[in-house]
């Protein structure tokens, strides 16, 4: 088969390096990738967010597959372009993509479904914002309704910080995701994420992880993309699993299907677990960035079989194969990140590392110039490692920092510290 992976960082090399593990993968090209992704793949440079151009260069690469990593091609339509054009896909419709792309059409779904999760409040003006945010106290959560990267979500911890992080958000800051904010219960417990496959209506989980979203050791400092991830998460047990999967994914699903827009691709499933019940924080629809990045190491080679019978509506006979094994990755950054940092130093050391099913640095903002590999992003790489414990593939994935020569880069030294 020809495979085409629309994305350039991490969990794209993952997703490749997966793939081709696989031997029905004849021919895979990367768009745009990066570095690493490029001593594997062809990559080639389209804009990935235009479904006219993608369905063009899937027909002239006589592409069978095409796997949609970040969420703006699938928030654009990418996806729903390249079926009209008849093309299998990996990733949902617009329409079922705002389940990651706007939080109120998110909340409104859960609360037509039943799912549990926080109680909210939306609002389009900030007067009523902050009547309500007085009127419920602190702390509570400000978001912005729209894709911010990451950083449209404010936890308050004062009325006064609710109600400034709601002037920000009318007044622009976050563009047009800012011009709905929905307003949300604090919720505590422990969170995890919970990755499931579904095809429209079979509902299939295929792994659980923890990520750090704090720049900084202890999980302090500014939220980040994530510094680090490990599967599986050990507050997922078997009743918390199923009792995500009975009262919140599949009744989510159902309604989807109902409103006529079936979800078809990975659902990522945030969640907050408390006295053994999950409730959700939210939905993503894509795989997460680091945590796709333990879970294809854990997965193998099946990743790409069981990414096939998600695309052609035939997960009702897959089945997946698990490994008693543990993986983590750790985000090495560039100094600065996530504020401001520099871009092109570079980074040494990385043909001497070990690479085979149990350890891969993965690549996420790196280029490659005069022969050498410079940083050309925030999160630059991540070394991944599995093994038959979680200090295992902890030892395994920090000798592979340790053995990494990148001054101009960090990470945190506590990935899993949780777990562990
Ligand atoms: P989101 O972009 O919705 O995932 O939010 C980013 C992070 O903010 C989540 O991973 C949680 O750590 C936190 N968060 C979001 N909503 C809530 C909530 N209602 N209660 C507590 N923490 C939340
Ligand atoms: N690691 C969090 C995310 O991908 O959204």
């Amino acid at each position: 088969m020809n495979i085409l992976i629309l994305g350039s960082g991490g969990r794209e090399h993952a997703l490749a390096w997966a793939t081709l593990q696989n031997p029905k993968c004849d021919k895979l090209i990367v768009a745009p990738g990066n570095a690493g992704i490029a001593m594997i793949a062809e990559c080639a440079s389209i804009d990935i967010n235009d479904g006219g151009v993608v369905a063009e260069f899937a027909s002239e690469n006589a592409i069978d597959l095409v796997i949609v990593g970040p969420e703006a091609p699938l928030a654009a339509g990418v996806a729903d372009r390249l079926r009209a054009a008849g093309f299998a896909v990996f990733g949902p419709s617009a329409e079922a993509a705002r389940l990651e792309a706007s939080k109120s059409f998110t909340k409104e779904i859960c609360d037509a479904a039943n799912a549990p999760t926080a109680a909210y409040g939306h609002f389009t003006d900030a007067e009523a914002a902050k009547a309500h945010v007085r009127e419920q106290g602190a702390p509570i959560v400000v978001k912005a309704d729209g894709l911010a990267a990451g950083k449209g979500v404010i936890i308050a911890e004062t009325v006064a910080e609710a109600e400034a992080a709601i002037d920000d958000m009318f007044g622009g800051s976050f563009g047009s995701a800012g011009a709905e904010v929905v307003i949300e219960e604090f919720m505590t417990g422990e969170e995890a994420s919970f990755f499931v496959l579904v095809d429209g209506e079979t509902c299939l989980p295929i792994g659980t992880a923890q990520d750090h979203k704090r720049v900084g050791e202890g999980d302090t400092g500014l939220n980040t993309g994530g510094m680090g991830a490990y599967s599986p998460a050990p507050i997922m047990d078997e009743a918390v699993t199923q009792k995500a999967l009975d009262e919140i994914v599949r009744p989510t699903m159902a309604e989807m299907a109902k409103r006529g827009s079936p979800y078809q691709g990975v659902l990522y499933v945030g969640l907050m677990i408390k006295d053994g019940q999950p409730r959700l924080v939210e939905y993503n629809v894509r795989f997460g960035d680091p945590e796709c990045q333990v879970l294809m190491l854990r997965l193998g080679a099946q990743a790409f079989d069981l990414m096939q019978a998600c695309a052609e509506g035939r997960l009702d006979e897959a089945q997946v194969t698990w490994a008693d094994d543990h993986a983590m990755t750790v985000v090495l950054a560039a100094n600065g990140y996530p504020g401001a940092y520099e871009k092109g130093s570079v980074i040494k050391g990385l043909d001497a590392l070990p690479e085979d099913s149990f350890h891969m640095m993965f690549h996420a903002g790196t280029t490659q110039k005069d022969g050498a590999i410079t940083a050309s992003g925030g999160r630059v790489l991540n070394a991944t490692a599995r093994g038959a414990t979680l200090q295992e593939a902890r030892d395994r994935a920090y000798a592979m920092v340790d053995g990494t020569d990148w001054p101009e880069g960090f990470c945190r030294r506590d990935i899993g510290w949780r777990a562990l």
